[in-house]
């Protein structure tokens, strides 16, 4: 429920920061990692996007690129819902946090 207004929040998660979000009636959870360069996007609320410092690349909220250079779109983390509660699930070791 907290997802359902459009909110879309920050975690750390396996030395990386995730944004966590609902996406047409799904939680979907990105990797912040721009995939340019790596630098870390930021959530901006007025432009409904994710936006790159570095060098102005953006995502919408389902990782899709909207404006290069990145050449892909975010990666998803892997993630369930369970009893009301987000779980993102770590692909590497197999647990979960
Ligand atoms: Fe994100 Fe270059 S590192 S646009």
């Amino acid at each position: 429920a907290d997802y359902s207004g459009g909110a879309v929040k920050a975690f750390d998660f396996n030395d990386h920061r995730i944004w966590v979000l609902e996406e047409k009636g799904k939680i979907v959870a990105l990797d912040a990692q721009c995939t340019h360069l790596n630098c870390n996007v930021n959530w901006k609320a007025e432009r409904g996007s994710f936006v790159c410092p570095c060098h102005g690349g953006a995502f919408d909220r389902a990782g899709n690129v909207v404006l290069k250079p990145p050449p892909l779109p975010l990666r998803q983390q892997k993630v369930v819902v369970h009893g009301g509660r987000v779980i993102l699930l770590d692909e590497a070791g197999g647990g979960a946090s």
